[in-house]
């Protein structure tokens, strides 16, 4: 990671390249069903996720590129990531690490003590990633989707 790459809140007009990295990126998820939408179509949602507030986003721009995003789902403080997806051509080079540090930092400040976060079965590079941020496995859900858990109590970085 260099200096020229930033975290900042998503707007409006990133929801474009949001789209475009999540479809990209979710290549490498091993997902058992794919997302099934195109990008204008996924844009749209994702618009609509920000402008109601139900999902915070933050990403990791360079210039003009989006290099990865982090969404957290409900109230900031539920620590709940319900997406994290990181340009292919940006992998393995801390953009993974610095967003869930990120999220972690805004999950304290709400005064939330957890983040959480669900990984398709099949998907070995996302639940390695999560373990060596110090998650911990916690159970199968029903939906087939793999819990992890990571306290934020008495940890101050990942
Ligand atoms: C999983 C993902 C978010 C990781 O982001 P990233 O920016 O590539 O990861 P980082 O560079 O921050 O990795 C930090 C550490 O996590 C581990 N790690 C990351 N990706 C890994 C992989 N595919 N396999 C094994 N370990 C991995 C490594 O220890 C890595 O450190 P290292 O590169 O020094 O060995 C990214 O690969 C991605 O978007 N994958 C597709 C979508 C996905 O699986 N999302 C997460 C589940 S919802």
């Amino acid at each position: 990671m260099d200096s020229e790459t930033e975290l900042r809140w998503a707007q409006d007009s990133d929801c474009g390249a949001i789209a475009r990295v999540e479809l990209d990126s979710a290549e490498y998820e091993c997902r058992r069903e794919p997302i099934g939408l195109g990008v204008v179509e996924f844009a749209t949602v994702w618009r609509g996720r920000l402008s109601s507030g139900t999902h915070k986003v933050v990403v990791c721009c360079r210039g003009e590129s989006l290099l990865g995003f982090i969404s957290l789902a409900q109230s900031i403080d539920q620590g709940y990531i319900n997406a994290l997806y990181v340009a292919p051509e940006s992998m393995r080079q801390g953009v993974g690490q610095r967003l869930v540090n990120q999220a972690a930092d805004l999950v304290r400040a709400h005064g939330g003590t957890r983040l959480i976060a669900e990984v398709e079965p099949l998907n070995e590079g996302g639940a390695r990633f999560y373990e060596n941020l110090g998650f911990f496995r916690v159970r199968q859900l029903p939906s087939g989707l793999i819990l992890f858990f990571k306290s934020l109590q008495g940890v101050f970085r990942a």
